[in-house]
């Protein structure tokens, strides 16, 4: 993916930016107020997989926004799934780092996208703690307004590298090799945390807060925003945000032939 300079007169950017932010900055209110409520929290895929009554109530927020504007338009939520159709597809994760907020440590987020023919052209993340609102178009990307710069470290020894690799699906697929592979991570990074939320992740690489980030199986939803993101910020994204799949996020400027990271570069 690379984003399109030109607009599109259908579909401009900057509006489609604009929806972004609105149906982001609509379900701040709720959740603060649910966040550090300790919410009851029912699981998924399984019991490592949260959701909360605030994660479907706000996806239906955030799609009515998007429905009030782009009537139709194609929508992939981590909810509500697959709905409409059409050259303009969003992708929705209506809180990114549901574990964090339903336990309430302060990192999580709404991250929505917008895709026009397969392209990224808009994506917000937004952080309802801090009430940071990372905004990207195909003109530039920006932290709450300020134009931000993927930049940092040249190399792990300087790095602050962001993974919650390895995951249980991780370690049953790779077994000893993914602790191996662990351990090269914490032995070669000036340090390493595990602090969810993918999108928030690539958010604070663009804004040059950290320098990588690394995940496995990532759904459009979690990371679609956050590639455009740090792509339009200078950096460096790695993976195809609109399928399933790794990623692997650095800062414009750092070295990844001879970083650890390089064993799982997508
Ligand atoms: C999860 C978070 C987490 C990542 C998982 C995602 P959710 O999203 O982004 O950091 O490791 O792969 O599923 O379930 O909190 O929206
Ligand atoms: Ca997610
Ligand atoms: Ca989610």
């Amino acid at each position: 993916m690379n984003a399109t300079p030109h607009d599109d007169t259908q579909f401009p950017h900057d509006a489609l930016l604009e929806t972004a932010s609105e149906a982001a900055r609509a379900v701040g209110p709720r959740l603060r107020k649910a966040f550090r409520s300790r919410p009851e929290v029912a699981t998924k895929r399984d019991f490592q997989d949260p959701v909360t009554e605030h994660d479907k109530a706000a996806e239906e927020s955030i799609r009515a926004v998007i429905e009030g504007r782009w009537p139709g338009s194609a929508v992939l939520g981590e909810e509500g799934g697959a709905t409409g159709s059409g050259r303009l597809r969003w992708y929705v994760d209506p809180i990114d780092g549901t574990a964090n907020f339903a336990a309430g440590l302060p990192f999580f987020c709404v991250s929505i996208a917008a895709a026009v023919d397969g392209e990224l052209v808009a994506g917000v993340v937004y952080d309802p703690v801090r009430d940071d609102e990372f905004t990207a178009s195909t003109a530039g990307a920006w932290c709450n307004g300020t134009p931000i710069r993927s930049a940092g470290a040249t190399g792990d020894r300087e790095a602050m590298l962001l993974t919650s690799y390895p995951t249980p699906r991780d370690m049953a697929a790779e077994g000893e090799d993914a602790l191996r592979r662990y351990g090269r991570f914490l032995t070669s990074f000036s340090a390493v945390r595990r602090v969810g939320s993918a999108a928030l992740k690539l958010a604070h690489v663009a804004a040059g807060w950290s320098d990588a980030a690394y995940g496995t199986r990532a759904n459009p939803w979690d990371v679609a925003a956050g590639a455009l993101l740090v792509r339009q910020a200078g950096g460096v994204y790695l993976g195809d945000p609109l399928a399933t799949s790794d990623y692997l996020a650095c800062v414009g400027g750092f070295d990844l032939t001879s970083s650890a990271l390089s064993e799982v570069a997508p």
